[in-house]
């Protein structure tokens, strides 16, 4: 029935500017994404007005390269979905107000996107099979979260970091083992040849009533094992990612169990992307009875695609914000769920 709508996303909250075009049946009809980690790469990690700029020259020539890929002008597209949040407000406000002009100067709706939302969604575009309600651990640089995903714009979060995000520890093992930045795939790579055994590193709220995770503690472990000289670097890198590993299943198992029934296991964000961490949920699933799905290694990191996605659900349900709307540093996905001790500003 809207198999032929096509929407236009913009995501720019962290440091990837990214365009796409994604249709009402499922198809990328074009995708840039342009990665700031040489810019940030000296500092070992993102800084916000490096960010902010770099959105501001590169967005504009990535939305004319995707129209341009897919053989479309802007009054072709449907609608225009912008990330406005949470993120770095600089970059949120660079892309959100992009989308803006565009919207306004093209006569269609602007679609107002929850970053967040857009991670949980994106295994949906990657897999039409993929129905709500199902259970999702969103693991990502700024988050680390186990939802149940009823639908869209509807969000029951059942555990969330007390402290570090997942992809924050990645990024915080690598600067320690001088792997550089960003960490998550550096990370992986060197485990490949490490024992995971070798290092013995705690599992912070393993077997906690409450499913919430806590990963500030291990960055520490890490910390001083690296110090002690003791061991190798992918032994340390290998022992953390176990550790982790060992915290998601355990975590996620109580959540499940916590859980209103779903129809499948889901992951996304970032993290996501780390083949021992889908391995090690897939098992999960198959041990629970539950369908194990991932989006793509492309869709799990920052990418428009994500964004123009759930702007395409959003349209189908009518929604359409207006042109004042602001940008938001935080957005929780679940205004309902209570805040956790030393949670900090994180949404
Ligand atoms: O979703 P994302 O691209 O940005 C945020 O919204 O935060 O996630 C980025 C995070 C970074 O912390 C990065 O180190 C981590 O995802 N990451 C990985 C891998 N690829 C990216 N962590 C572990 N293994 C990976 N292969
Ligand atoms: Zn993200």
């Amino acid at each position: 029935m809207d198999e032929d709508i096509v929407v236009l996303g913009i995501e720019s909250s962290c440091d990837e500017t990214a365009a796409a075009l994604v249709t009402g049946d499922r198809r990328i009809l074009a995708q840039r994404i342009a990665s700031q980690e040489a810019a940030h790469a000296p500092y070992g990690g993102v800084v916000p007005e490096i960010a902010a700029r770099a959105h501001a020259e590169k967005l504009a020539p990535l939305i004319e390269a995707v129209l341009a890929e897919a053989g479309m002008t802007l009054a072709e597209c449907d609608a225009v979905a912008a990330t406005a949040g949470p993120g770095l407000i600089g970059g949120v406000m660079v892309g959100l107000v992009t989308a803006k002009a565009l919207a306004m100067g093209s006569d269609k709706p602007l679609i107002a996107i929850n970053h967040l939302e857009g991670h949980a969604l994106s295994p949906r575009l990657a897999d039409p099979a993929l129905e709500y309600p199902y259970a999702l651990l969103l693991v990502s640089g700024g988050h680390c979260q186990i939802l149940r995903v009823e639908g869209v714009g509807r969000y029951e979060r059942l555990a969330t970091t007390i402290d570090d995000a997942l992809g924050e520890a990645f990024d915080k093992t690598a600067k320690i083992l001088g792997l550089g930045y960003p960490g998550g795939p550096a990370v992986e790579q060197l485990a490949l040849e490490g024992d995971p055994r070798a290092v013995p590193l705690p599992r912070p709220l393993l077997g906690s009533d409450d499913p919430n995770f806590s990963f500030a503690g291990l960055k520490s472990a890490v910390l001083r094992a690296a110090e002690s000289a003791k061991y190798r670097s992918a032994d340390v890198a290998a022992s953390f990612q176990q550790a982790a590993i060992d915290c998601i299943q355990d975590r996620l198992g109580r959540a499940l169990e916590k859980m209103d029934e779903v129809g499948a296991l889901v992951v996304a964000g970032g993290v996501a992307a780390n083949r021992q961490v889908r391995k090690s949920l897939e098992d999960l699933g198959a041990k629970r009875g539950l369908r194990f799905v991932a989006p793509p290694l492309e869709l799990c990191t920052d990418n428009a695609a994500m964004i123009a996605w759930a702007g395409v659900e959003r349209l189908r349900q009518g929604a359409s914000d207006p042109l004042d709307i602001a940008a938001r540093p935080r957005w929780p996905l679940d205004p309902s769920a209570e805040p956790v001790r030393g949670a900090g500003y994180k949404a």
